[in-house]
């Protein structure tokens, strides 16, 4: 294995690195065998990582059954899967309500639909990074079918109050989609509880899987109609796709070594524990914005965050070149830009975009300190260069 690059790498919220060591063990079992399961082989090697990765996360989610576990490519595609099924068949001009808060994978699927003329949307705005409970109700019409929102914001780290929303949309019949991609593996979700018809997550962030591995829960399987077909390995003599969860959604081979590493990490964000893994991320960010606080000229965008997620700017710089001077000079992987949710940066900083700094379980204390530092020299030398704002 080749060795670790000196660097500090806070772009988790974009894709979790390092992976926990079981991950890429199981990467690696996956294809030392040739695969077992699905109907689709005679042979009896290996684990049936497919199962073993949809009970990992029925545990995880309390989602039950298991088999309302679906995979997909990732919480994009599972996106599109449930936006899709959910209109399929259905009379076009109802009306849908989104938010500001929200990520492309969400908006642009909504918006799609939008201009096809196949709904009206309604783009709902935030307020200390979450919907308000009283725009929600004011903007319910009585072809309102359907809310799409995300848990997490990727840009701010606030969660919203999925119980209190589900609630509202519930009660004016209304499904409920959320895009929990920022949340899953960060903080404690149990989907027995949470009134969501549908809830989204990725493997390759905050569950330590790799890219290109994501799915949803579905509550119900009548709510959405499939949009792909084709051989799931079962009834195959039939020339209609199987009504059965989760093959009603899962067509063609899987991805196997994903789910493989899926299952791994699952389980070792399992055995950590939800709880652990949230506090210490709370520690950890509340570290670093106190010390970014001290210097007059960074704006931080939310104080008081739920992940561990630190969006700033420093006046009188591009967020681009703070990004570059942090990769170059100090080693710091961040990200930069409008990360996907261009409604919150229209918001926040007026369309510019941030730095945004993003932890992992596996984020040292150690990193945290040297990254406070990095970026209020960088500070204090934007204000030496330009002036005090
Ligand atoms: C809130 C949110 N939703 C959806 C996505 C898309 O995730 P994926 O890469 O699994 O499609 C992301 C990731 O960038 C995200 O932050």
């Amino acid at each position: 294995m080749a060795d670790n690059p000196p660097i500090i790498y806070l772009n988790n919220a974009a894709t979790t690195w390092p992976k926990p060591p079981e991950v890429l063990e199981a990467v690696r079992q996956s294809l030392a065998l040739p695969v077992f399961g699905s109907g689709r082989t005679t042979g009896s090697q290996g684990e049936d990582y497919i199962t073993l990765a949809r009970e990992a996360l029925s545990g995880l989610l309390a989602a039950d059954p298991p088999e309302h576990v679906v995979f997909t490519q990732n919480a994009t595609d599972s996106l599109n899967l449930l936006i899709q099924g959910f209109f399929a068949g259905k009379e076009a001009g109802c009306h849908v309500l989104t938010t500001e808060l929200d990520h492309n994978s969400v908006l642009r699927p909504l918006y799609e639909l939008e201009r096809q003329r196949r709904i009206r949307l309604t783009v709902l705005p935030f307020e200390n990074g979450s919907v308000r409970p009283d725009s929600i109700e004011a903007a319910i019409t009585p072809d309102t079918r359907l809310m799409v929102t995300t848990q997490g914001s990727n840009v701010l780290g606030s969660v919203q109050d999925i119980p209190r929303i589900g609630e509202i949309v519930h009660d004016h019949g209304i499904s409920f989609i959320v895009d929990g991609a920022q949340a899953a593996g960060h903080i404690p979700v149990n989907l027995r509880n949470l009134p969501v018809d549908a809830y989204v997550f990725t493997g390759h962030k905050g569950l330590f899987g790799i890219p290109g591995t994501g799915g949803f829960y579905l509550r119900d399987p009548e709510s959405i109609a499939p949009v792909r077909y084709g051989g799931t390995g079962t009834d195959s003599f039939s020339l209609s796709h199987p009504r059965e969860m989760p093959e009603r959604f899962e067509s063609g081979t899987h991805n196997y070594p994903g789910l493989a590493a899926l299952a791994a990490g699952v389980n070792y964000i399992a055995s950590t524990g939800v709880e652990a893994v949230a506090e210490k991320a709370e520690r950890q960010t509340a570290f670093l914005i106190g010390e970014l606080k001290r210097e007059q000229n960074i704006t931080i965008y939310n104080e008081s965050p739920s992940l561990p997620i630190v969006s700033f700017n420093i006046r009188g710089m591009e967020n681009d070149d703070v990004g570059f001077i942090l990769a170059r000079a100090y080693g710091i992987v961040a990200r930069t830009g409008l990360h996907c949710a261009p409604l919150v940066h229209r918001a926040i900083d007026g369309g510019k975009g941030c730095v945004r700094l993003s932890l992992s379980w596996f984020t040292t204390d150690e990193e945290c300190r040297l990254t406070a530092k990095a970026v209020k020299e960088i500070a204090r030398n934007a204000n030496s260069s330009f002036g005090s704002p």
